[in-house]
């Protein structure tokens, strides 16, 4: 194996503030305390319900998050500074799709301006060159030359989530962090870019971090991967860890959710959601502490890792 990106003990807390002074009285630990590695041309998943703080994670690993305390290291160096980040050239190595592509593009921006913009940031182009990159990555997107003139509100979610995937390669980058690249997007479509997205990362090496609250769009995506809830980790493993072998109730309960299409078993399906849901509802004290917070990981081998109250559960 071979480590690209490994994070260590990060911690990022908002603060609350209240009152009339606007005093600082609580904080949301939106991130407490995970730790991860990913690896040179693999992808790592990270999934969770809505709030458990993937994307907080996703932005503090590209540089847009301040961390309240813990470690990122590339090349052996801690890029949480933004002038590691500068001398490593981080910020071109290390890219982001973002959640939504409506927002995350810039509205007034032409497409070949906004695929462009990253590319600017570390290389001169001639106006020639550019315009012969952009197409080139429109086309590895699958998108028609005639799009390098439109703008961003021309197009449906699903050729827009495209145009992010071509802007987050433009400067070639070793890892890319996929915000929920597919969420927005019909099944049919879904496939498309994930099947892109496969695509560029053989022909590149690229690494991904992937991130999803759907345990089903993860699977053919994903190498390791790691559940998350309330700002940590209640599981992390192998792909076959997870979907095979799953130890925490919550992943459990995620993997029980997964929409099934085949109607044959769906009787056995909704029995064993029901069966999950009561265990869930009866074992909380395994697998939370008192205050509701997941407990510390412990080995069940050397990849899988489960958090579960010592000696019990
Ligand atoms: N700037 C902020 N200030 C205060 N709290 C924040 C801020 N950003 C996020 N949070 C909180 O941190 C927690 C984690 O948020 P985050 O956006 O990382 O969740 P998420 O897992 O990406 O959820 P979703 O699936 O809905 O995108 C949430 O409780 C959120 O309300
Ligand atoms: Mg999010």
């Amino acid at each position: 194996m071979s480590e690209l990106l490994r994070i260590e003990d990060l911690k990022i807390h908002y603060p609350i503030r209240s009152g009339f002074f606007n005093r600082v009285t609580d904080y949301v630990y939106a991130v407490d305390g995970v730790d991860f590695v990913i690896e040179k041309g693999k992808t790592y998943g990270l999934v969770g319900e809505s709030g458990s703080g993937k994307s907080t994670i996703g932005k503090a690993i590209v540089g847009l998050e301040k961390t309240t305390s813990g470690k990122i290291t590339y090349e052996g160096q801690d890029v949480t500074k933004k002038s590691v980040r500068r001398h490593l050239n981080y910020n071109k190595d290390v890219q982001m799709i973002f959640q939504d592509s409506m927002s995350s593009l810039n509205p007034k921006k032409r497409i070949v301006d906004v695929i462009a913009e990253p590319i600017r940031n570390f290389e001169r182009l001639s106006d020639q060159e550019e315009k012969q990159k952009v197409r080139k990555l429109l086309d590895i997107v699958g998108m028609p030359d005639d799009a390098l003139y439109k703008y961003p509100h021309e197009f449906s979610g699903g050729q827009r989530q495209r145009i992010g995937v071509a802007r987050a390669v433009a400067t070639n980058p070793k890892l890319i962090v996929a915000d929920e690249p597919v969420s927005a997007l019909d099944l049919s479509v879904q496939a498309q870019v994930l099947n892109f997205m496969k695509q560029i990362q053989e022909e590149f090496g690229l690494s991904y971090l992937f991130i999803s609250h759907d345990l089903g769009v993860v699977k053919h995506m994903c190498d390791n991967i790691a559940i998350m809830y309330k700002g940590r980790f209640v599981e992390i493993g192998t792909r076959e860890d997870i979907y095979l072998r799953p130890q925490h109730i919550y992943t459990k309960r995620l993997l029980s959710a997964i929409p099934r299409i085949d109607v044959a078993n769906r009787d056995k399906h909704m029995d064993n959601r029901r069966k999950v849901e009561k265990e869930y509802q009866e074992s909380q004290g395994d697998y939370y502490d008192s205050n509701g917070r997941v407990f510390d990981l412990s080995s069940l081998s050397p990849t899988h890792q489960v958090a579960l109250k010592r000696g019990g559960a």
